[in-house]
């Protein structure tokens, strides 16, 4: 089974959504990522839209709020057609819990459930960030483990997380869940504003489900040769 490479597109204009699109290829073979940036910028329309194309999309808004607002986003966001969505799991157990069934109430009939992913710790969060702006006493292994334990446990069906921890969890977690992760750099790229990064070679090494790679494609001169690489090194 070939593991997904998600592109996030991280556009904020419907002329640039249409020219990066053009550039990666046939909505068929694209697993695309919309995050904020775009949703805010555009319509839950042109999610739809996509959808109704053929593109596979992981709708990335990292919902974090009380448990019954949060039910009511994923209730609408579940009429869209995405395969993957995100919350927080510092959102807790209860928002989890009420994120799925949100998503469970809003799908249409016939047609999948989106897969609910908890954003366990961002990848550009250090060590330093953890302990000393977040105020944690666990390690970024620990607090991440113990993070997707419990949103297993509220029902979500899988996590977000670096490819560097994703070796870690499969051993804490063993029944099926999905490992999703960013922070994605080829060799010899450069490391943006990412702290936990990985190579495609090192996400399938570690046991990612899919990983998510925004500007080693969206910037190259060649987007879809990038993203044909990558997909390939990965699988
Ligand atoms: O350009 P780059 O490959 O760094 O983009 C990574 C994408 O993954 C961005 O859209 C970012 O919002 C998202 N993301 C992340 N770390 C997380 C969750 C999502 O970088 N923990």
């Amino acid at each position: 089974m070939e593991h997904p490479v998600i592109v996030a597109l991280d556009v904020n204009n419907q002329a640039s959504l249409d020219k990066l699109l053009t550039k990666l290829g046939k909505p068929e073979d694209t697993f695309i990522k919309i995050g904020m940036e775009l949703f805010y910028s555009t319509d839950r329309e042109t999610v739809k839209q996509l959808a109704e194309q053929g593109y596979k999309i992981f709708l990335d808004l990292k919902l974090h709020d009380i448990p019954n607002t949060v039910y009511q986003a994923a209730k609408a966001i579940a009429s869209l057609g995405v395969t993957y969505t995100t919350v927080h799991a510092l959102g807790g157990s209860q928002m989890i819990k009420a994120a799925k069934d949100g998503l469970k109430h809003g799908t249409p009939i016939n047609k999948k459930i989106p897969k609910l992913l908890a954003v366990t710790e961002l990848t550009s969060i250090s060590e330093y960030s953890l302990q000393f702006e977040q105020n944690c006493r666990l390690s970024m292994e620990e607090e991440v483990t113990s993070l997707a334990k419990m949103a297993k446990k509220a029902g979500a069906d899988g996590v977000i997380c670096s490819a560097l921890e994703v070796e870690n969890l499969r051993k804490n977690i063993t029944d099926n869940f999905l490992y999703v992760t960013p922070g994605i750099r080829p060799k010899d790229d450069t490391q943006d504003d990412q702290s936990r990064i990985a190579t495609p070679a090192q996400a399938k090494k570690y046991g990612s489900s899919a990983i998510v790679v925004g500007r080693p494609i969206t910037l190259a001169s060649n987007p879809q040769a990038a993203y044909k690489a990558i997909k390939e090194e990965f699988n």
